[in-house]
């Protein structure tokens, strides 16, 4: 029986289109993420974050006038309530993970939201995330500097200390490199919240609890154990042909969308590459590279005409490796980025005001008929009883 409507199911949504917007475009044929007109090369090794949040939520670059008053409202919001501290402080003493602890005290961020509570979320998850490792570790969080712009500030409360200007460009492109992308699971639930015409931090709180799935935004740990686990260039073909030999999967490569070299891995290799010439441990970026390499070539001989290519996690792992952060803090950082591009979809769906609600196709038992419980047959031995 089907949902009547003439429309057929799609596993995963896969093809569908679920949604029109201008914040973000990505052709997976081409190779192509468009953040608002923008090539992702274009913008994201240039721009500030103040910058990216900014053009996703207007549709246009900040003038200098702009972008000044952009950046004192962005950094005058990062205060989180008491309680917010307060839970973080509790969850530390449980050691919930980062993720975990991220979702529980977004949710805390609705004791105390502004007019534009975009911003809000926008300008405390990088307070929140930095807080938290600190607690995690015994450490009293850093108090956020309001001199400081946005991705350096995140630095400075992560590390203690003033960070310098190669890391804040470092990190200006990996989280202007991430912001949006296409109709992803996150994004695609931060939506659908909004939709309802519920509040933007119950989607964004559904957004984190989304992208905090392995399939979503949990590789970049697991691609950089790989590079470790090799070690020495002349060990990567021996290491990841006995991987592909037991059917494992090599992280760091292949991707649902794109069918040709993920746009964002070239971003954030450049980035690396300028980030370990100057601050970090150049022997390691040679290593990634030549474990790229012998993948690239190990894959195209494992699954020919696939064209597996190197997605965004391999060199969100060096480049955040590079900035000293542990694995982690890779998926929260990358919350962190993807917040701007969550919010700017909530205030575009917002606008919309359509609610999204798909159908689904019954495929259970039908005609079934109630009787009395002492009627009904008992289960089949071996049948799990409900417990
Ligand atoms: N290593 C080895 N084999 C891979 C592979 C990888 N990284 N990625 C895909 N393949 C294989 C698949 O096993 C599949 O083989 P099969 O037909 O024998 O099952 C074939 O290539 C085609 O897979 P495809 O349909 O392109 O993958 P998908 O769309 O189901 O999955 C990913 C996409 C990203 C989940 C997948 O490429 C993957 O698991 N990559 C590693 C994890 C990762 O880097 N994730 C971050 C993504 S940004």
């Amino acid at each position: 029986m089907g949902g009547g409507s003439g429309v057929s199911f799609v596993a995963g949504l896969e093809g569908v289109v679920a949604a029109r917007t201008r914040i973000s475009g990505v052709d997976g044929e081409a190779g192509v993420l468009t953040l608002a007109g923008f090539p992702v090369e274009e913008l994201a090794g240039r721009a500030t974050f103040e910058e990216v949040v900014y053009l996703l939520r207007h549709d246009a670059l900040p003038d200098a006038g702009e972008l000044a008053a952009f950046r004192t409202a962005l950094a005058g919001r990062r205060g989180l309530p008491a309680a917010t501290v307060d839970l973080l402080r509790a969850a530390a003493d449980s050691g919930i993970p980062e993720m975990d602890a991220l979702r529980m005290t977004a949710d805390t961020l609705s004791l105390d939201v502004s007019e534009d509570p975009a911003l809000d979320l926008v300008a405390r998850f990088p307070v929140i995330v930095a807080a938290y490792h600190r607690l995690l570790r015994g450490e009293e969080p850093v108090p956020s500097d309001p001199g400081l712009g946005h991705a350096a500030n995140y630095l400075y409360m992560l590390r203690g200390e003033a960070p310098g200007e190669g890391s804040v460009r470092a990190l200006e492109t990996y989280l202007g490199t991430v912001s949006d992308h296409g109709m992803n699971a996150s994004t695609f639930a931060a939506r659908v919240i909004v939709a309802t015409r519920s509040d933007f931090v119950s989607a964004v709180v559904g957004a984190v609890g989304a992208l905090k799935g392995p399939l979503h935004g949990g590789a970049p740990g697991p691609a950089l154990d790989v590079v470790f686990e090799i070690g020495a260039a002349g060990n990567a073909e021996t290491v990841l042909r006995e991987k592909l030999r037991r059917g494992e999967r090599l992280m760091g490569f292949g991707h649902r969308i794109y069918r040709v070299r993920d746009p964002r891995a070239d971003v954030l290799a450049a980035a690396a590459e300028r980030l370990y010439a100057s601050d970090a441990d150049g022997d390691l970026y040679e290593l990634a590279l030549e474990v790229e390499e012998t993948a690239l070539r190990l894959l195209a001989e494992h699954r020919p005409g696939r064209n597996l290519q190197t997605n965004v996690e391999f060199y969100t792992a060096l480049l955040l490796h590079g900035l000293g952060l542990p694995a982690e803090l890779f998926t929260p950082t990358f919350a962190v980025g993807r917040v701007a591009g969550w919010t700017a979809h909530c205030i575009e769906q917002q606008a919309e005001d359509r609610l999204i609600r798909p159908q689904s196709e019954y495929v259970g038992a039908e005609d079934r008929r109630w009787v009395p419980p002492e009627e009904r047959p008992s289960p089949r031995s071996g049948e799990a009883l409900p417990g």
